[in-house]
């Protein structure tokens, strides 16, 4: 049996054991792994990113059809402006590109695009073809994709927390009246339930600065794969393990006798 039909068989295989009234609405993702995968294979780490995007594409693709709702990934981290400059700019180009390639694609298939971060320092080109993607594509609802590039989850919080002081100073709110509900409404992802799952490639577990307000309570699976090798299989054990879980926000699960 040749290496295409064996991997066939196991996804089918996987794809029985989901259940699809629990798929997660919202998926996370930090698509880590690219540079080590590339350098793994005598590459330059650019090599990587390029096979990255494919990725993404994929993932996009599948998750759609799983009836997952949003998918939110990490593309540019506020701290990536301190890799070499020449990697900076050609993930930058690759932004541009992608878009340009796959605008059209994404339209098609009813997805809205949104960009969440700091987009002041990215070159016009980009935030031209950010904008006209985002207008492009605004009324699309079958499936939101949220790209966060130039994004820190603290740098967020701290934005909030700014708009809420200066708000409370001029009178216009009571301290008294800073809840959570307030602050989830001046979030960058305001109006989009948080993540039940978190899933970050390449064996890394941590969440590095990614939507820390938002994961309080999702679950997180660690893929050992390195971004460009995931695939349609390794994303259908993810949600598998999701589904597993006894998801209790703090509480305790119900038993099927108690009535409260
Ligand atoms: C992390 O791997 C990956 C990135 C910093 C870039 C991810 C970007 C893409 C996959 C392209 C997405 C494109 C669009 C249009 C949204 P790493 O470089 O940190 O890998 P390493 O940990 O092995 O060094």
């Amino acid at each position: 049996m040749s290496l295409g039909k064996i991997f066939e068989n196991k996804k089918s295989d996987l794809s029985k054991r989901i259940d699809k009234q629990k798929i997660p609405e919202h998926i996370a993702i930090i698509m880590d792994g690219n540079g080590r995968w590339a350098t793994k294979k005598g590459l330059p780490r650019t090599y990587g990113h390029k096979k990255g995007v494919n990725v993404l594409k994929e993932i996009i693709k599948v998750s759609k059809k799983l009836g997952c709702k949003v998918l939110t990934v990490y593309a540019f981290s506020t701290e990536n402006w301190t890799r070499p400059s020449k990697e900076v700019s050609f993930l930058l180009n690759l932004f541009s590109e992608a878009l340009s390639n796959e605008i059209e694609g994404i339209h098609e298939e009813s997805i809205k695009i949104k960009f969440i971060g700091d987009l002041t320092p990215f070159p016009i080109n980009l935030k031209k073809i950010i904008s006209s993607s985002e207008s492009l594509t605004k009324k699309n609802n079958k499936f939101l994709l949220n790209v966060c590039v130039n994004y820190g989850g603290r740098q967020e919080i701290v934005k909030v927390a700014k708009e809420i002081a200066l708000k409370s100073f001029s009178g216009e709110i009571e301290p008294s009246e800073v809840n959570e509900e307030l602050f989830n409404s001046k979030l960058l992802t305001q109006g989009i339930k948080d993540p039940e799952l978190l899933i970050r490639t390449s064996g890394e577990k941590r969440i590095s600065n990614f939507l820390l307000w938002q994961l309080a309570y999702s679950e997180i699976y660690i893929s050992e794969i390195l971004w460009p090798d995931f695939n349609e299989f390794e994303f259908l054990k993810a949600i598998i393990d999701y589904q597993s879980r006894s998801r209790r926000f703090g509480g305790i699960e119900s038993l099927p006798n108690e009535s409260n």
